[in-house]
């Protein structure tokens, strides 16, 4: 098959080289073409691991190439798949699909016989529609059929996450839509994944509702967490005992400083922005969205905590930035509210993340280190905020020989309190009261 990838941030560059590495011909376009000339000589914009071969196999052995211009293949596709952005506009919360609209006027000049028009970015309820109103405006004799096919890759596990998904679902009523569908994810048959057809409008909505009840998910074991510290039980002994119950699942209660990244906060918002409009609104989830916001808002305060609520003078030493592990993305990341409320308090902050270079842009005022030891050099409290591998197994010793006050909040519970306490720190995690 024939694949045009029009967008080639997060997810189109990586469903891209996967649709490549099926065996499909696919040529991702982009009009960044500073963007699209590093694609060509091996560089890839964003961090993903194993991103870098798989782009470089397929483009060496021919079924992957990069272009800004759009024309040659959208023109040659059987399948044009949208996966440009869908930020929050400012102020208001709905998904801004002006990139989705531009994307799709774009295509319909483009079109030659039967094409399949793919929606791959997370759009609200309803998109589908306007696509296709917009493309029949403008090209009224076109043959084609706008499907909704939204992904679910997590940064971090994208190629494995696209390559063995536990489920596509495929939003269209189009029989030979489905014929191209159903071929283009041919090889995930063999590992029997099930394949959900459904009406366009419904498969646009299961995107939001599983990024909703994931966030949901996660607001739950958190206010769990704090009720656990407020009755001395443990967090993590409570998501395993609830999570071993099938009907529950142990995925997504690791309770934590609130959930960040590009997806989630976007995305709940769009959807309750979405429900009222529609007058059904989402009670559970405007909720989700406020207890999150302010529990990003109220870490800082954890580390005041432990140093008797005052911060003036104090150096704090930060352990990882970005929104979780194996990302270097930023956006929405609780580090963005932690550092600057703990300098608001008076701290001096020095921070070290493996890949969250944006950092420096993102937080003045804070000393970027070149290693987990050396941030947390001469500090009075250090705090983790990201769960990198590589903080892990920090060697504790050497830690609080170098601190000037051994204080550890760890903000993802990856050290044991008695262990952390039998060494000397005074620590602090979360909901293991
Ligand atoms: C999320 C979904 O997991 C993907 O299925 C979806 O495709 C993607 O959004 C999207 O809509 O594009 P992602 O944002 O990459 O993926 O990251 P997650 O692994 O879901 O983590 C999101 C946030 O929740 C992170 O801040 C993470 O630290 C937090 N989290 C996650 C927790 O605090 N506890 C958990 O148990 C799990």
């Amino acid at each position: 098959m024939r694949v045009a990838m029009i967008g080639t941030g997060y997810v189109g560059l990586v469903s891209g080289a996967c649709f490549a590495d099926f065996g499909h011909d696919v040529v991702c376009i982009d009009k960044d073409a500073g963007k699209i000339a590093r694609l060509k000589q091996g560089e890839i914009p964003i961090f993903e691991p194993g991103l870098d071969a798989l782009v470089e196999r397929n483009v060496r052995e021919g079924r992957l190439s990069f272009s800004v211009d759009a024309a040659d293949a959208v023109r040659n596709a059987d399948a044009v798949f949208i996966a440009v952005g869908t930020p929050s506009r400012r102020g208001d919360g709905y998904a801004d699909l002006s990139y989705v609209h531009a994307a799709a006027e774009e295509i319909a000049g483009l079109m030659d016989g039967f094409t399949v028009i793919v929606t791959k970015s997370t759009v609200p309820v309803g998109t589908g529609d306007e696509i296709e109103d917009i493309v029949r405006k403008a090209s009224p004799n076109a043959d084609f059929a706008v499907v909704s096919n939204p992904e679910f890759l997590r940064e971090g596990a994208a190629i494995e996450d696209f390559k063995r998904p536990d489920r596509v679902v495929v939003g269209t009523d189009d029989e030979r839509a489905k014929a191209v569908m159903n071929e283009l994810y041919r090889p995930l048959f063999l590992n029997e994944t099930p394949i959900v057809f459904t009406g366009r409008r419904t498969s646009e909505l299961i995107k939001y509702a599983a990024n909703a009840f994931l966030a949901l998910k996660i607001t739950f074991i958190n206010e769990i967490a704090d009720l656990c510290e407020a009755v001395g039980a443990d967090v993590q002994q409570v998501a395993r005992g609830i999570g071993l119950d099938k009907r529950i699942g142990n995925k997504f209660l690791n309770a934590g400083p609130g959930y960040g990244g590009s997806c989630f906060p976007k995305d709940t918002l769009a959807l309750v922005r979405t429900a009222q409009d529609a007058k059904a609104p989402l009670r559970l989830i405007e909720t989700t969205v406020e207890i999150n916001d302010v529990r990003k808002k109220a870490m800082a305060g954890r580390v005041a905590d432990v140093l008797e609520g005052d911060l003036t003078g104090k150096v704090i030493g930060v352990l990882g930035l970005t929104f979780k592990p194996n990302t270097d993305d930023m956006r929405d990341a609780p580090s963005l509210d932690i550092v600057p409320a703990l300098q608001a308090m008076g701290a001096t902050v020095q921070a070290y993340d493996p890949e969250g270079h944006e950092a420096r842009q993102m937080l003045p005022g804070v000393a970027f280190k070149a290693g987990p030891y050396e941030a947390v050099e001469g500090a009075d409290a250090v705090v983790i905020i990201t769960e990198w591998d590589q903080f892990r197994a920090l060697d504790l010793d050497r830690m609080k020989t170098l601190m000037k006050s051994p204080n550890v909040v760890d903000l993802r519970n990856i050290y044991r309190p008695d262990d952390m306490r039998a060494r000397g720190f005074r620590y602090s995690s979360i909901g293991r009261g």
